[in-house]
Order: C-alpha cells, then sequence, then structure tokens
C-alpha cells in the first residue's frame, strides 16, 4: 500500500526541507536556524506556533474540522559533534557538525505531515506537532517537559519514529512494553598527587588507581547483576598525564550506564559509590563521583504499539510491520515524554547500511514521505477515536 498521495505530491517539498537541515546541523539547544525555519512553515500553513518551549523547541497545533481527541507527534531537531565524510552535495557546512542520526529527516517528515493536514483537515479533534530540541544526551525532552508541554498542550496520545539504517526499505518496527534502555552519565575524579617519574613513592599515583578502579567497575555487571537482567556499565574515558616523566596529580574517568531494571540501576549506582569509597580510603585520597540520570526506559504502550504498527501497516503493507523481538541497550529521550502521555515509538527501515552516529551515514530519502503519511494517518485516525 502506498503512501498518502498528496505527500507523495509533498515529496520534493520534503526533501528540500531535509537537505537543507542536513547542509546546515546545530548541535542540542543550538537549533535556532532550524527551529526558526520550522515555525515560519508551520505559521505559513496557518498552524498555530509556539516557541521557545525547551528553549529551542517548537509546537504547532491545528484544529480539525471538529470535536475529537488531541494525538501528539514528535521529532527531533538536533546534529552531533561528527565531521561529516559523505561527499554528499549538500553536506554539513557546518565544521565538526552533522546530522549523522537522520533528525533531520524526523523533521522533514514531521513537517510533511503538518502540511499535508493543514492542508486537508480530513480529522476532528487537534494535532500537536512537537518539534523537540537536543535528543542526543542533552535532554531535550526534559527541558520540553519542565516547560510544561503538557500542561499547556494536553494530548491523548502520543507518537515518535526514528529511521533505521537496517538496509531493509520501509520494514516498521515496534517493540510493545520495555523498548530502549535507561542510561546514565557519570563521571569519576582520583583527586591523587604527582611527583617525578623516576620517584615515584614520593607521590599517590592516579593512574595505577584508575587502571584498577575501571577493573573493579567491571565486577559490578559480572557480579553484582542478575545475568537475566540487561545492564552496560562501559567506562570510555580515561584522561590523565601530559609527561614522560611526571606522574600526574589527577586523572579522570567517565562512561555510560544502560538498564531497563531501575532498582537494579540503583543497586549499580551504590556498588559505584561503594568501590569510589573504597579506593578513596585506601589510598588516603579523594575521589569524587557523579552520576546523571540523562534518560529514561522508553516504554511503549502495549495497545497503542499494535495501534501504531496498524497505522504503519496502511502505508507500508502488512508484510513490512512487525514486532521487534528483543530490547536495544542504545537510549531515546522520547522516553520521557512516554512516562507522562501513553504512545508508542517505532523503527522506519531504510536502504542505507552505514551505521547511524557514523561520519559515513547517508540516509535513503524514499523514507521521508513514508514516515510523513504514517504520521498524517495517526492523527486522521486517532483524533476521532
Ligand atoms: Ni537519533
Amino acid at each position: 500500500m502506498p503512501v498518502l498521495e498528496r505527500i507523495a505530491e509533498l515529496a520534493e517539498d520534503i526533501t528540500r526541507y531535509r537537505r537543507d537541515f542536513h547542509e546546515h546541523p546545530e548541535l542540542g539547544m543550538e537549533e535556532t536556524r532550524t527551529s526558526g525555519i520550522v515555525a515560519e512553515l508551520l505559521n505559513e500553513w496557518g498552524i498555530q506556533v509556539h516557541t521557545g518551549i525547551g528553549k529551542t523547541g517548537v509546537v504547532g497545533v491545528l484544529e480539525g474540522n471538529g470535536p475529537g481527541r488531541t494525538i501528539g507527534l514528535r521529532a527531533d531537531m538536533d546534529a552531533l559533534p561528527i565531521q561529516e565524510q559523505t561527499n554528499l552535495p549538500f553536506a554539513s557546512t557546518n565544521p565538526g557538525v552533522m546530522h549523522a542520526c537522520g533528525h533531520d529527516a524526523h523533521t522533514a517528515m514531521l513537517l510533511g505531515a503538518a502540511r499535508y493536514l493543514s492542508e486537508t483537515r480530513q480529522f476532528s479533534g487537534k494535532a500537536v506537532f512537537i518539534f523537540q530540541p537536543a535528543e542526543e544526551g542533552l535532554g531535550g525532552a526534559r527541558a520540553m517537559l519542565a516547560d510544561a508541554l503538557f500542561d499547556r498542550f494536553p494530548c491523548d496520545e502520543i507518537y515518535g519514529m526514528h529511521n533505521y539504517p537496517n538496509g531493509q526499505p520501509q520494514k516498521v518496527g515496534v517493540k510493545p512494553g520495555e523498548a530502549m534502555a535507561g542510561a546514565d552519565f557519570f563521571d569519576i575524579t582520583i583527586k591523587a598527587s604527582g611527583s617525578h617519574a623516576a620517584m615515584p613513592h614520593q607521590s599517590v599515583d592516579p593512574i595505577v588507581i584508575a587502571a584498577s578502579l575501571v577493573q573493579q567497575l567491571q565486577t559490578i555487571v559480572s557480579r553484582n547483576t542478575p545475568p537475566t537482567s540487561p545492564l552496560v556499565l562501559s567506562v570510555t574515558q580515561i584522561h590523565s598525564g601530559a609527561a614522560y616523566n611526571v606522574i600526574p596529580g589527577v586523572c579522570e574517568l567517565s562512561g555510560t550506564m544502560r538498564y531497563f531494571d531501575t532498582q537494579l540501576a540503583n543497586t549499580v549506582r551504590q556498588r559505584m559509590k561503594d568501590l569510589c569509597e573504597g579506593m578513596a580510603k585506601g589510598y588516603g585520597i579523594d575521589i569524587d563521583l557523579n552520576i546523571r540520570e540523562v534518560f529514561d526506559v522508553l516504554v511503549n504502550d502495549e495497545t497503542l504499539s499494535q495501534v501504531l504498527l496498524d497505522t504503519a501497516s496502511e502505508v507500508v503493507g502488512k508484510d513490512n510491520i512487525s514486532i521487534t523481538p528483543d530490547v536495544v541497550t542504545g537510549s531515546e529521550d522520547f522516553a520521557d515524554m512516554l512516562r507522562v502521555i501513553p504512545g508508542a515509538y517505532c523503527t522506519v527501515g531504510h536502504e542505507g547500511t552505514i551505521p547511524l552516529h557514523n561520519e559515513g551515514f547517508i540516509l535513503d530519502e524514499s523514507i521521508l514521505p513514508v514516515g510523513a503519511s504514517i504520521y498524517a494517518k495517526l492523527i486522521e485516525q486517532r483524533t476521532g477515536v
């Protein structure tokens, strides 16, 4: 089954929006150009526009042709600190910043749906278009929620989607229930004392302590969490030292935890604290541990997961929808919105095979009218229920 006919006609424009965003990517909370264009277009199409929600977030509200329910659709707008290496004619002109996660496409798809719905208005109730900043770990969803997003624009249901470069065009997947991991970021500062490298007995060497601490942190998942409960703890940065002959005074470690069980996550946080404190005591130094809870576990409403799949099947066909069998240890801050309003989040496969967040990532633009059609149909079908 095809994309909506009018959206197929708009595909060229939707592609143009996407390429423009791609050429001018902006990092989280700095999406002033992108959100400016979004607001301008929504306004042009007669959609009520609200800006500055969660700093650079934009919300568009479109009334249907009668009373009904309110459905929210969300797209993210931010890019990543990556130097693009695709050689595309519309490659990033912003050095060191790239739409390597396809949020340019998500924004363009939601714009396509908004334009179509503003023209056709074949729905009752209300559509709320949520253009979110800073999905990539900078708390855009929480910033919008802190600005009373759903108090100002109450929704009965919300939906979101992400492109998926799995080489399987138009395959739409949803994982009902717990779907994506909650995530913490952490920083550890080992405050020891340095010396001449030739006289190590005059130091308390933070590098030796760091090496040992990394090993100890590894025992948390292997020895303190049940093997049947997925949890990841990765140290991803170690920074210390600047010379061959100096034992430095400080070593900094950073990393991330991914979890599905919040109680288990608390156990892990406590173990991290205990291990740091133990090391600090053992060596007579200070070790600071700072853990930030950045993403909630993403939980798709079971019933609305099926609604999303059924709606998608009208666009991509029954053979192209499926229930995703496994949880993903990646994270997504739409989770924070799903904590407040029930809804579901899907992946839309495409021909690309270079992974997300890679400097060579290329999005298959044929998914633009597909995503826009799924969004539009959700409004047409769910506002009147
Ligand atoms: Ni993304």
